[in-house]
């Protein structure tokens, strides 16, 4: 087997390892491999987008979930949380702050709400398109049929988050209950490109009963699908789940994943997500350090925050984090970064033949 550090450069240069490889490297790896990948992720990430980070507003508007995750805080049995739903004058309340602050991408995130029906979502895309016309709509609500996602890309959604979880069959098993599988998820998220929406996915890293095997389909997987936008964080317990017990994920080992995504798809968007910035407190500044370039602060009304936990001592739920924006602002401006006003679209990479341009 090659060295560590020559498996890197192989990376680097075919954007790609096999499984036995990709096990090879996350297998073990030292402190001086991580430092030698992270530095590679972090000029890859400086010759596409500089020392931009683009942000995203994030609005958790409904917390009501049908489905039953067994590490996910909102899950339909957990009866001790709040439910709350945000009204269309609520959600374009949020976005009319955001737009103040700078934000030009939206990403309404919920539970799989059944409530609001695909007209009253398609309404509200709409609503949110026509407020705010130079804005990305993203949407992250879930599985849904192709005619619903047909009909909110035409009411002007322009993106979709829709983690893959694993890609692994039995593990999938593991993590969720029966009504759930791996093959739906994945239709999902070829419907979704499909249709034409900038499409992200990802994992949680060190999720229960994961093993270096599955991290390694995952990575194939994501190779694979090759989606526009890949988020990753640490898998952290919520006391009311079946997996209230069970270990949180490493935060070394995702930001050494991060690090391999930035490498095997260089111009993706990779958010230095919440559950980064819950596990470290300096979590999110080590993830654009490690080659993340997007953050997505919290713009949900302050008082429905603490409501949206998928997981323990979800950071931004206080009456002091009002102003993320700001917060992270201060925290990129710390670290050599800069967070700027701009849809912060996926661009194709033979547009970016001169690296550093835009
Ligand atoms: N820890 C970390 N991430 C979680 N998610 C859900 N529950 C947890 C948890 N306990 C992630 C899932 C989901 C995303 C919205 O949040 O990957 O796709
Ligand atoms: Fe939310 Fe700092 S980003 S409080």
């Amino acid at each position: 087997m090659p060295n560590r550090k020559t498996l890197i450069d192989t990376l680097e240069i075919q954007g790609t390892l096999s499984r036995e490889e990709f096990i090879c490297l996350l297998n073990g790896y030292s402190k001086e491999d991580a430092e030698y990948l992270s530095r590679k992720a972090r000029n890859t990430a400086f010759q596409y987008f500089d020392n931009k980070v683009y942000t995203r507003g994030l609005i958790e508007f409904t917390n009501y979930c049908k489905n039953d995750c067994y590490y996910c805080g909102i899950r339909r049995s957990n009866t001790n949380v709040n439910r709350y739903r945000l009204t269309k004058d609520e959600i374009l309340s949020c976005c009319k702050q955001g737009y103040r602050l700078g934000f030009r991408t939206f990403v309404l995130q919920g539970g799989e709400d059944l409530r609001y029906s695909d007209e009253e979502l398609a309404g509200i895309i709409f609503a949110m398109k026509e407020g705010y016309p130079d804005c990305a709509v993203t949407l992250s609500i879930g599985e849904r049929s192709y005619e619903s996602y047909l009909a909110y890309h035409r009411a002007g959604a322009d993106r979709y988050l829709l983690r893959h979880e694993t890609a692994n069959e039995g593990h999938y098993g593991k993590l969720h209950p029966e009504s759930l599988s791996l093959q739906a998820r994945k239709q999902c998220l070829r419907d979704l490109k499909t249709i034409g929406y900038q499409v992200g996915t990802g994992f949680m890293v060190g999720s229960p009963y994961q093993t270096l095997e599955h991290i390694a389909e995952d990575l194939l997987f994501i190779k694979d699908l090759s989606p526009e936008m890949i988020g990753i964080g640490p898998y952290l317990p919520h006391h009311d789940t079946p997996f209230a017990d069970k270990p949180q994920g490493s935060f070394e080992l995702t930001l050494f994943l991060i690090s391999i995504l930035r490498l095997m798809i260089p111009n993706a968007l990779i958010p230095a997500t919440t559950a980064l910035g819950t596990i470290h407190p300096m979590g999110r500044e080590q993830g654009i350090l490690s080659g993340a370039n997007v953050v997505m602060p919290n713009l949900s009304p302050v008082s429905v925050r603490k409501k949206y936990e998928l997981y323990d001592n979800k950071i931004c739920t206080g009456d002091e984090a009002a102003e993320c924006r700001v917060c992270l602002q201060n925290r990129m401006k710390k670290i050599g970064y800069e967070i700027i006003a701009a849809r912060g679209d996926f661009q194709p990479l033979d547009m970016n033949i001169t690296a550093g341009a835009y």
